[in-house]
């Protein structure tokens, strides 16, 4: 977008103080925008409206008729406050009702399912409803488009990840809210529980080759709605050492985490302790992503992304996928690949894809 041909889009940032949403703030005025940031405290939002000269406005969740109105107006919301299992379903009602598109960071099974299950009321209500605009899942997405579209009538998908990326404290703690709900593949078109550490494999990024284990990314949603592969299972680089121990300690690990009490406890640790990485960290950082798309006749086709840092991407991809939407006709519940194409990762700085040797 040029900030001299266009007047600045005006749209809400939900959970805008939170570590992302700071950041896709600072990005959203780099590059023109005027976004509101929204949250539910004024104290924590006055500081950083000023610092970037934007408007603010304070609402709970909670407040269904509070969040229509500060909807008010604006053609678009980015929700950046997670779990988004707790949060995302008042604002996309606030968006039915105010007829504004709805665009999230989240990488949760149970939030994509939920977003789809909306899409009759996007389409009779003429907005977006979009999950999964950060890193979590607009690489993989792609790439999994890209190798799909390589081989018509596949019926399997592997997608890999590697990062050495630090967590912010929103993700860690989005992360113990799934893991009672242990491993899951996609068969058949349906997922299925996977035992986790189960499935360790050796994959040839497009640097180099790494160990990776099965973990249930939000892709076994949303790359089951971009390419219709009923077959996926989605990796994680790890140390090799870590999936033995894993099938043996996981259980165990499980079933204290499905306590509300030990989760509770486990999120107020990771809020006073954990940090996202660093500025010098965000600008160094660097993520691999990979995907092979296979038929049952033997046809197949590997190809690798090389990314930013997670968070670093996060930011400039949301804003992307802002004046993509605000752009674009399509009404209803899409994953970003599905609206936007499988090229549209290579519009984010700093990202190279390349074909892969399957
Ligand atoms: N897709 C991706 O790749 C990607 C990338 C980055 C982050 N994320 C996800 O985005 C979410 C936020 O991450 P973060 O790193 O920014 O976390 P964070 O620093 O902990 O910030 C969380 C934000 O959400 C707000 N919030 C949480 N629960 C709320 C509720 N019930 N009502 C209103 N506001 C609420 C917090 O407000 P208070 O300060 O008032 O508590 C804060 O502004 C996480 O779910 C994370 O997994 C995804």
């Amino acid at each position: 977008m040029n900030p001299s041909t266009n007047s600045a889009p005006r749209w809400l940032l939900y959970g805008a103080t939170g570590y992302t949403g700071v950041l896709i703030a600072e990005e959203a005025v780099r590059r023109g925008h005027k976004p509101v940031l929204a949250g539910r405290s004024r104290e924590k939002l006055a500081p950083l409206a000023a610092r970037l000269g934007l408007d603010l406005v304070a609402v709970g969740l909670d407040d269904a008729r509070g969040l229509v109105s500060a909807l008010d107006g604006l053609p678009l919301v980015v929700h950046a406050a997670g779990p988004f299992v707790h949060t995302s379903e008042p604002m996309v009602q606030a968006c039915l009702s105010a007829g504004a598109h709805y665009l999230d960071i989240t990488g949760e099974i149970p939030v994509f399912e939920n977003t789809f299950r909306h899409d009759a009321e996007a389409r009779g209500r003429g907005i977006v409803l979009m999950s999964g605009v950060g890193f979590d899942v607009v690489p993989t997405d792609c790439l999994a488009r890209y190798v799909a579209d390589k081989v018509p009538g596949a019926h399997e998908l592997d997608l890999a990840i590697a990062s050495d990326a630090q967590l912010s404290a929103g993700t860690t703690k989005s992360a113990l809210e799934g893991l009672p709900s242990g491993g899951f593949v996609r068969r058949g078109g349906q997922l299925r529980p996977w035992p986790v550490g189960k499935g360790a494999r050796r994959v040839r990024f497009s640097d180099k080759e790494r160990s990776v284990m099965p973990i249930p990314w939000g892709d076994l949603e949303t790359a089951w709605h971009s390419t219709g592969i009923p077959n996926i299972t989605t990796y994680v680089a790890q140390p090799a050492a870590v999936a033995p121990l894993l099938r043996v300690t996981f259980p165990v690990l499980q079933r204290l985490l499905a306590v509300d009490a030990v989760r509770d406890r486990l999120s107020k640790l990771v809020e006073a302790r954990v940090r996202g990485p660093d500025e010098a960290l965000r600008q160094t950082g660097r993520c691999h992503v990979w995907a092979e798309a296979r038929a049952p006749d033997g046809r197949r086709a590997a190809a690798g992304l090389e990314t930013p840092e997670a968070y670093a991407f996060t930011a400039k991809a949301t804003v992307l996928a802002v004046e993509q939407v605000l752009a674009g006709e399509r009404r209803g519940a899409f994953t970003p690949a599905q609206a936007f194409g499988a090229d549209f990762v290579l519009s984010i700085e700093g990202v190279r894809r390349e074909d892969l040797a399957s």
